[in-house]
């Protein structure tokens, strides 16, 4: 990585993850950042709510499942900043409420266009940068439901399942670049994703953590261990931050 400044780029930077790694790493004096989001008025309403003290900020609309457009977030940061250190690859949606019979072919295709083909044009956009600075790290949000069965979320967790293997081959395949690709696992935390849920639902959900529901704020940590120094050695990993979920 760079020893003066570091560049990091954040993909779904207008949800609630995305708005509180924004948050940390726009906060870092040192780091720059290029925040994404498909939704530009959540963009907006992230970059307001940055700390007034911070690197430079560049944004930049952009649809995960195009990889014309994840390439033009990585060129932004290039063109603006010279390199890429990390990019975060967190955009995500859920799936429709419904068991495997009841689901459409559409609703597969959403889950698997936006988290899994989301991931893998990441990793296609940041991959020749940062193979000609030889360093580099991709963090991947991937989720508990990657790792745990639930039911009537057969797409999240199928495409969840997926993004922790893609981290596992993709580090394998570019160790000796110098990337390394790694993914978090978080468990349930408040966010739009959760929007129109009933709350005895959400109470349910809360009631499977040890450590009860987390918050974002709770996630930031894995991150910015992923996008240090100090992980030089992690790769391949999935690093789960769940409350405890994932334990029994
Ligand atoms: N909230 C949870 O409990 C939870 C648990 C585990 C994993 N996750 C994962 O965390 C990540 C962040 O989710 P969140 O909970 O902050 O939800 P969120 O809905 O608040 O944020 C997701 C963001 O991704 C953006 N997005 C959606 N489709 C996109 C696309 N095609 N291109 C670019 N951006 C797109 C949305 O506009 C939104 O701003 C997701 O990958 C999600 O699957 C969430």
């Amino acid at each position: 990585m760079s020893e003066a400044r570091r560049v990091i780029a954040i993909t779904g930077a207008g949800g609630t993850l995305g708005g509180a790694l924004s948050r940390q790493f726009a906060g870092e004096p040192e780091t720059d950042v290029v925040l994404s989001d498909v939704s530009a008025p959540s963009l907006e309403a992230t970059v307001n709510g940055l700390p007034k003290s911070r690197g430079a900020v560049e944004t930049l609309r952009a649809d995960v499942g195009e990889v014309a457009e994840v390439e033009a977030v990585v060129g932004l940061a290039v063109e603006r900043f010279g390199r890429l250190d990390v990019l975060i690859s967190n955009a995500g949606v859920p799936s429709p409420n419904g068991r495997i019979h009841n689901l459409t072919t559409e609703d597969w295709e959403r889950a698997f266009r936006v988290n899994v083909l989301g991931a893998v044009n990441g990793i296609r956009a940041a991959v020749p940068v940062m193979r000609t600075q030889r360093s580099g790290s991709i963090v991947l949000t991937a989720s508990v439901a990657g790792l745990t069965a639930w039911s009537h979320a057969a797409p999240y967790c199928a495409t969840k399942a997926a993004v922790i293997q893609l981290a596992k081959v993709a580090a394998v395949e570019y160790a000796r670049d110098g990337i390394r690709i790694n993914c978090v696992c978080p468990g349930t935390f408040r966010s739009g994703i959760h929007e129109g849920l009933p709350p005895e639902a959400i109470d349910a959900i809360a009631a499977k953590h040890p450590l009860g529901l987390g918050t974002a704020a709770d996630l930031v940590g894995a991150y910015t261990y992923l996008a240090s120094d100090a992980s030089r050695w992690t790769t391949g990993s999935a690093i789960v931050v769940d409350g405890g979920y994932a334990a029994p």
